[in-house]
């Protein structure tokens, strides 16, 4: 009896011993993560997480290697999806939506996790950048909502028309990612807006152009008749991610630069631009640039 009370003793002792985390935290917004809660995260981490973005969380785990996009380094506390303008911190339910719905395109799939587990974990990926996110004083970035849609599906052509005139005239979205005019088109649509016509595309007017980033690698802006935009398939997750940018990336929040009917409308073209990818469409469109 004495022995096996011992035996348990020890046990209990060794299995306390074990944990990470003895004391609570308190995160930026004031998110309070019990001791317990972080030791669950990071038992879901490594089970779940771990193999792509590392045991230190520098994104370099055994799976990493080859991967077309990077798992992402969380000692860095910088994150591309937020649903906040670039640069500021996100909410926990941004990092739940990525987790239940992926980014798509990317080796980061959807995750059956409970709410609770997403919980554990997300408060857990912070430990990895604790002079961003501990502290009492550090706050969240203001979380960027849909505003009221001005067009709506009965206005929906005039709104991708106004769309297609500020990616090419205003906000210059070609200059990182690709035009989908012809020079004809192009010119006509510098004359309404700028006053002036133009008399060549530049010789990338059609390319992708790869951006530095602040995680260390280049960037590829999507076509978005050919590749997978990340996070988002509707005009109003459209709308949010042009508002809010991605971080630590050349995409700008637009949020500021244009108004917010702009916004709306170069949402419902980019969607229609989405919209051709692997239709017979794509190639109709891409047959009229010249
Ligand atoms: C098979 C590899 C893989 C696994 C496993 C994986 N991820 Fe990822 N994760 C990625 C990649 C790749 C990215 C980067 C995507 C990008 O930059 O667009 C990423 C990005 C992220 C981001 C960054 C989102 C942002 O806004 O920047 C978070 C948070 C994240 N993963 C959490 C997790 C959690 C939590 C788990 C475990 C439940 C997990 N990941 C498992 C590959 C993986
Ligand atoms: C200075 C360069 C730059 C400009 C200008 C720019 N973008 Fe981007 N954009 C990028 C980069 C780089 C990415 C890829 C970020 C990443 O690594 O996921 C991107 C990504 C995107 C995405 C995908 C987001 C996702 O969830 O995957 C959309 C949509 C987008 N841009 C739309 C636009 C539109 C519309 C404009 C003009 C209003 C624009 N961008 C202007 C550089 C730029």
């Amino acid at each position: 009896m004495r022995v096996l009370l011992s035996i348990l003793m020890l046990t209990f002792f060794v299995s306390c011993s074990k944990k990470t985390f003895v004391e609570d935290k308190v995160f930026a917004g004031g998110v309070h993560a019990s001791a317990w809660k972080l030791n669950k995260g990071e038992q879901i981490y490594k089970e779940y997480c771990m193999a792509c973005h590392g045991v230190k969380g520098d994104g370099k785990g055994p799976a990493h290697k080859g991967m077309k996009v990077p798992p992402r380094d969380f000692t860095l506390g910088i994150y591309k999806f937020g649903k906040i303008t670039t640069g500021e911190l996100p909410h926990d339910r941004h990092f739940y939506d990525i987790l239940k719905y992926g980014l798509h395109g990317t080796a980061m799939l959807p995750w059956d996790l409970t709410e609770g587990q997403m919980d554990a974990v997300v408060q857990y990926i912070k430990t990895f950048a604790p002079k961003v996110w501990e502290g009492k004083d550090k706050k969240l970035g203001a979380e960027i909502l849909p505003s009221a849609d001005p067009f709506g599906e009965a206005h929906r052509s005039a709104a991708i028309q106004k769309g297609k005139e500020i990616y090419h005239g205003v906000a210059n979205c070609q200059s990182c990612h690709r035009g989908y005019v012809s020079l004809e088109e192009f010119s006509g649509i510098n004359k309404k807006i700028n006053g002036e016509g133009v008399a060549e595309l530049d010789a990338d007017f059609y390319k992708v152009k790869p951006q530095e980033t602040e995680y260390g690698y280049l960037s590829i802006p999507p076509d978005f008749t050919w590749d997978h935009v990340r996070s988002a398939s509707t005009v109003e997750e459209l709308y949010v991610r042009l508002a809010a940018g991605v971080g630590g990336t050349a995409m700008p929040a637009w949020k500021d630069t244009i108004t917010d009917e702009e916004i709306w409308a170069v949402a419902y073209y980019v969607k229609s631009l989405m919209d051709v990818k692997d239709t017979p469409e794509r190639k109709t469109l891409m047959s009229k640039l010249k």
